[in-house]
């Protein structure tokens, strides 16, 4: 099957980025007429490839588009599956990496090969924030924080050397969203390249690029492999940048995803816009029942009318993800009661699962991090994160009600 635009996201979810040419073997055997091909994308499961002669190995050295030399350095598995996200989410191209962070860090250290000064949302997850707030601050880089969801906070911070507008949306834990085509404009007017991580929403649930955001990252960790079996990363957009990120980042600091994790990711992905409407159907019954709990301060999801930025998600979204974060009355004693209490809901950090998983910052991910940072950030201690599954929601309600009930 050749690479062609499709009508919608589950057809493109299904056959973008599968075309015979990703696999070479499978090619040649077809072309002669021997034998059918795989169904289902190969793994290539090997770190390098082997060749005739010394000169074919030296011209597929010189001229990379051409063919495959060392896992390290590209593995039909990984393109295949580079050319599914990039075709989902609307780009020339996509790079796979061994994790999101490892897409964070590879898109940042490409974009800012020679030095210069970013510009980040102050709300990001909090690996994220530590990448650029302490390893590359060491590095020389320096980042100013600002609250993005208001675009003037971003140009003024703006300076001469400002290579990287980055930012999160909707932020990690906090829901919060940034206008992707206003801060795409002010980075135009700058000549500043402006960087998304796009993980909550999905290339379902938001395209940043034709938005005008120049590089989106995911970790696939989460909504796109949706299996909880992987740890991996991806970088999407333009060729130039990512054919730089390849060449020099991904390969000399090595994030590499394996053969075998980019399968079970391309596995992943042809149910995502299945799996996604179900996340958003559920998370959005979810989130007003969690309105009317009288256990519960408040609730923040994009989808509900109470969010602060509401009439936003409405415009730049196609769906409102499967995120909830809920303040509850009780403080950090009743974020530990509710999480001990639930027994469909699964007290786990990751997000993006089939199953509704559940975590109290407080307790678990922000405990080491001292009380003052986590009140500047608004990581509260009655904050409670949930990822909505793919359960009947008539259950998840029931468990959240047992367990809400007794913190009355
Ligand atoms: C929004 C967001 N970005 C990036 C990451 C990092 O992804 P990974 O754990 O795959 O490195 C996470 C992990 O939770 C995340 O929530």
């Amino acid at each position: 099957m050749e690479n062609k635009k499709y009508k919608g996201k589950a057809t493109e979810a299904i056959h973008a980025g599968e075309t015979l040419s990703t696999f070479p073997t499978a090619t040649q055997e077809h072309q002669a007429g021997k034998t059918g091909v795989p169904l289902l994308p190969p793994i290539y499961q090997n770190s390098t490839f082997q060749f005739q002669s010394a000169s074919e190995c030296a011209s597929a050295c010189i001229d990379e588009e051409s063919g495959y030399i060392y896992t390290r350095w590209g593995n039909p598995t990984q393109k295949a599956l580079e050319q599914k996200i990039a075709a989902l989410e609307g780009a020339e191209a996509a790079l796979a990496t061994a994790s999101g962070m490892g897409a964070i860090s590879t898109a940042l250290l490409t974009a800012l090969a020679d030095g210069g000064h970013v510009v980040a949302m102050e709300n990001l997850y909090s690996a994220t924030f530590q990448l650029l707030n302490e390893d590359l601050t060491q590095m020389g880089v320096e980042t100013t924080f600002v609250d993005a969801t208001d675009p003037n906070k971003i140009e003024s911070a703006i300076r001469p050397d400002t290579k990287i507008i980055y930012l999160e949306s909707p932020t990690n834990p906090l829901l919060k969203l940034v206008d992707l085509a206003a801060c795409a404009e002010i980075a135009k007017e700058h000549n500043i390249t402006t960087i998304i991580d796009n993980t909550f929403a999905t290339p379902c649930g938001q395209q940043p690029i034709p938005l005008g955001i120049d590089i989106v990252l995911h970790s696939m960790t989460k909504y796109l492999s949706g299996n909880g079996a992987v740890i991996a990363g991806v970088i999407v957009g333009e060729k130039g940048f990512i054919d730089k990120a390849q060449k020099g980042a991904l390969r000399n600091f090595g994030a590499v995803i394996s053969p075998f994790n980019a399968w079970l990711t391309l596995l992943g992905i042809p149910t995502l816009p299945l799996r996604f409407e179900k996340h958003c159907e559920n998370a959005l019954r979810v989130a007003a029942y969690l309105e009317e709990h009288p256990a519960v301060a408040w609730v923040r999801y994009p989808g509900l009318p109470s969010h602060p930025q509401h009439a936003l998600a409405e415009g730049q979204m196609n769906g409102f993800g499967g995120m909830i974060s809920i303040e509850l009355k009780g403080g950090r004693a009743t974020g530990e009661q509710l999480v001990n209490r639930l027994q469909i809901c699964t007290l786990a950090v990751s997000l993006g699962d089939v199953r509704t998983l559940v975590c109290h910052p407080a307790s678990t991910t922000h405990l080491l991090v001292p009380i003052e940072v986590r009140q500047q950030t608004g990581i509260t201690d009655g904050l409670v994160r949930f990822s909505i599954g793919l359960e009947n929601v008539e259950d998840i309600i029931a468990d959240l009600e047992q367990a809400l009930g007794t913190l009355l």
